[in-house]
């Protein structure tokens, strides 16, 4: 078969994945799709971004507790209602197991600047595409992701002793999909309304 065509029909199963199974990963299966993440394009070839693997269980009780304390902040907040309601139909609330359940969470930041102090271009975009093919390389291993973007991130950066010049970007949580997870019902859009041909 066309290898586009058994590559768009792999991802269709790509979905996130809110638990996730006890099944122990090889580190190393973590650190490679981490390697294809490392061959995005970044602006200037910076390469501006930094990609923390948890495996530590105390510190991944550290985050959970520091998140969960963030998300009753996000939910308790009225102003915020419009963003609540958008989120209903994931079934999502303040309590964040994954983020202990999880062999493995990759923690990620971009360089506002490079270690010496000198500029970083497109340090946000660039990171977000390594970021995004991370993602489709764990997806092509079998193992599935929850991108974690909690309201105030900073708390990452505390917990793992990050330097001044990274800005916390989002989490990873990866591991194999929990057997009992139900899915929330989503539609994608059309190839039609998405892609224009010209
Ligand atoms: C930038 C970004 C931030 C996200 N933040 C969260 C989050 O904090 N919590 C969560 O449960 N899902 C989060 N998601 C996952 C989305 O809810 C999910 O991708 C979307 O509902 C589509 O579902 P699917 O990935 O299963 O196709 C985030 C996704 C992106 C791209």
């Amino acid at each position: 078969m066309d290898k586009s065509k058994e590559l768009a029909d792999l991802f269709q199963s790509k979905r996130t994945y809110r638990e996730f199974s006890n099944e122990e990963i090889p580190i190393d299966v973590i650190i490679n799709c981490i390697k294809v993440g490392l061959r995005a394009p970044s602006g200037a070839n910076m390469q501006p971004w930094t990609f923390c693997i948890i495996q530590d269980e105390i510190i991944k009780s550290r985050i959970r507790v520091s998140a969960e304390e963030i998300e009753k902040e996000f939910y308790d907040n009225q102003s915020l209602n419009n963003w609540h309601d958008d989120l209903k139909h994931l079934n999502i609330d303040i309590s964040k197991p994954f983020l202990t359940d999880a062999p493995y969470l990759i923690v990620i930041f971009y360089h506002k600047t490079n270690t010496d102090n000198s500029t970083t271009y497109y340090a946000s975009k660039s990171t977000g595409l390594a970021t995004g093919m991370i993602i489709s390389a764990l997806h092509q291993v079998g193992l599935v992701s929850l991108t974690y973007t909690p309201h105030k991130m900073k708390f990452l950066k505390d917990v793992l002793e990050r330097p001044d010049h990274e800005v916390p970007y989002l989490l990873l949580a990866v591991g194999h999909k929990g057997d009992s997870y139900d899915l929330p019902k989503i539609e994608k859009k059309k190839i039609e309304e998405t892609v224009k041909i010209y």
